[in-house]
């Protein structure tokens, strides 16, 4: 939550340098909040910091520039917003400055002894100007400040902004301009991302590495308590204490600034549903070898710990949660081990049964969502292994677990989780096979059939995406007047009818419930009354038949009380074709591998729905991609 950019350049060439990086980072880091922008910029000579801000989207910023042009400069640093703390409005947009108007701050996170801070500030005779617990942080980094030079009789904003962060409980990042150092930014991190990109002759800070990638894609990792220094030739990272950090990790990001570009499509969710195949053949690429022999190495676990095992515990929040519902049933059916999933902010304030022989599989698209962050810390703090499944390089969770096993998704600009949550269930199901691996509970025939059925789906995804979307949208033009939508499945057909509610929720802000078919009869089915639209996952017809005729009698039941039902169902299925006054196809598949193809024309149904109502397909109200708050 909160874009967050910083640019620090040559402090003898003052130019538009610093504003066009803060400008290009917001424009990229928009998805991760949108209630306002705003930049500061330092120059040498500058009195004060020169700062700019406009509530609403980033063209409401861009068109003020353009209106009233801001002066070139060294040093900047830029702010797109989810509010936490005060109304998206001007004045509590970011950045925020000290009394003296000398410094200025942007921050993601909440301050949470903003109050009492903001009271002992009022006593002293502050005033302030917004509602926001980042004023709160700027007037005590101005203060800090201005301590040091009536102490010391130079500026140190870095030292300032140390002796403040200390003082703060809850979570932020903060980056920090002073006119009187303008070849400086400074930033501090608790609980909440900050990456540094190290450029030549400049350098940058973001909340991601979408902030600087289209500058540069070297990166340093920053840790937990950590505060950093950059001007255009140096990078200096301490803790919080002044105390120098021996070689932070730099690694090279593995994709480019146009892969977060959209491409020609109209919104970034069409281009990434699009990018569901690849995302696929991607998170499978170099992790086995022609004799379907998986490798992992890169997990950097012990083939021994793995075999030990017992029990895994899935933690995540929203669509990662429902990946891991998906590998529960195939990593259970392959390794004879209980696989748990549960919502990551349930999990973090339960007491669960965990030993050192239980693996907790952290899944997350952003690699920064807070819950399931403070869930895997509950999980290490308690002794179990911790396996991050992320698409993030260098983001937070990964950083804190024992392993990481990536998705290869590319970047996911929309707010909606469309390719990860593919990426992220071929990911959960090549550590299930790898557990079957070592643990001797497949055969390594199975394994390799596996594994082929796993590569044959990005050409099953690709084909429903080229014959399914006309009818999908011809459909969603029907139920535009739907006020709610019922979502049912059963077995893994059960996360996917979830997974497909929360998408047509979030972004066409239409009621819907997710539930298992089974539950029908247990009281959703009063919901039901003519014209009720009842989306249904058919399980194959081959194989699991007892399955199939019961969601088949679940469509008849449904019906019977007069609702519009759209089923999903393989082809050839013609049971699903009698009974659904709809039908979207899927190619014949395994039933485990059904769930990459069934959640596709649901992605594309939520997405139809909303460009019909005219909505903002990428940026729904209220939401943002990463949710780096509790
Ligand atoms: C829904 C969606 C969210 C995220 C959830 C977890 O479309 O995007 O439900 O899946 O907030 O986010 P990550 O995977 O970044 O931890």
């Amino acid at each position: 939550m909160c874009g967050i950019v910083g640019y620090a350049g040559s402090v003898h060439a003052a130019c538009g340098r610093p504003l066009e990086v803060c400008l290009n980072g917001l424009g990229r880091l928009e998805y991760r909040g949108y209630d306002s922008t705003g930049v500061a910029l330092a120059a040498p000579g500058m009195e004060k910091v020169e700062v700019r801000k406009k509530a609403g989207r980033l063209k409401n910023l861009l068109a003020d520039i353009e209106k009233s042009p801001l002066p070139d400069a060294t040093v900047g640093i830029g702010h797109t917003r989810w509010a936490t703390n005060g109304e998206p409005t001007d004045l509590n947009a970011h950045p925020h400055q000290s009394r003296d108007g000398k410094v200025a701050i942007i921050h993601n996170g909440i301050i949470e002894n903003a109050s009492q801070l903001r009271l002992d500030l009022q006593t002293e005779g502050y005033t302030f100007v917004s509602a926001t617990d980042t004023e709160v942080a700027a007037k005590l980094i101005g203060k800090a400040a201005q301590e040091i030079i009536d102490a010391e009789g130079a500026p140190d904003i870095f030292k300032a902004t140390r002796r403040v962060a200390r003082m703060l409980k809850g979570a932020f990042t903060i980056l920090v301009v002073d006119s009187r150092q303008p070849d400086l930014v400074v930033g501090v991190r608790h609980d909440s991302p900050l990456v540094v990109g190290l450029g030549d002759g400049e350098n940058f800070l973001g909340s991601d590495v979408a902030a600087f990638v289209a500058y540069t894609k070297e990166a340093l990792e920053l840790g937990q308590d950590q505060a950093v220094c950059i001007s255009a030739d140096s990078v200096i990272v301490t803790d919080f204490m002044g105390e120098p950090v021996p070689e932070p990790r730099r690694y090279t990001v593995d994709w480019d600034a146009s892969a977060a570009d959209k491409g020609g499509w109209e919104s970034y969710m069409d281009k990434e549903i699009h990018e569901d195949p690849a995302s696929v053949s991607d998170t499978l690429l170099g992790r086995y070898d022609d004799k379907g022999h998986l490798d992992l190495d890169e997990v950097h676990i012990d083939a021994d710990v793995f075999r030990q095992i017992d029990k895994i515990i899935v933690v995540a929040c929203g669509t990662a949660s429902y990946a891991g519902l998906v590998a529960k049933y195939a990593i259970e059916h392959w390794v004879r081990i209980p696989v748990e999933v549960e919502l990551a902010h349930e999990f973090r304030y339960r007491d669960p049964i965990l030993t050192s022989r239980t693996l907790v599989v952290a899944i997350s698209q952003s690699g920064e969502t807070m819950d399931t962050l403070m869930a895997l810390r509950h999980a290490r703090e308690q002794g179990s292994r911790v396996l991050a499944i992320c698409n993030t390089q260098g983001s937070t969770i990964p950083r804190e677990s024992d392993a990481v096993l990536y998705t290869h998704a590319g970047p996911e600009v929309a707010v909606a989780s469309t390719k990860a949550f593919l990426a992220q269930i071929v990911a959960a199901y090549l550590l299930g096979l790898y557990l079957a691996q070592v643990k001797g509970t497949m055969y390594r025939d199975e394994i390799h059939q596996t594994i082929d059925s796993l590569k044959a789906m990005p050409s099953k995804i690709q084909w429903v995406l080229d014959t399914q979307s006309e009818k999908v949208q011809e459909t969603a033009a029907r139920m535009i007047d739907a006020r709610s939508f019922l979502f049912l499945g059963r077995h893994v057909g059960y996360p996917v009818a979830m997974e497909g509610a929360l998408k047509l929720k979030e972004i066409a802000y239409t009621f819907t419930e997710g539930f298992a078919a089974g539950e029908l009869k247990h009281g959703p089915i009063a919901l039901v009354e003519p014209g009720e639209p009842v989306v249904v996952i058919v399980p194959s017809p081959r194989g699991r038949d007892v399955l199939h005729s019961k969601v088949i009698s679940a469509i008849e039941e449904v019906k019977a009380r007069g609702a519009f039902t759209i089923a999903v169902a393989e082809e050839g299925d013609e049971d699903a074709g009698r009974y659904a006054d709809v039908v979207f196809r899927r190619p014949q598949c395994p039933t485990l591998m059904s769930p990459l193809v069934d959640v596709v024309p649901l992605q594309l149904f939520a997405l139809d729905m909303a460009q019909l109502k005219g909505l903002d397909v990428d940026k729904p109200r209220n939401l943002a991609k990463s949710v780096t708050v509790e």
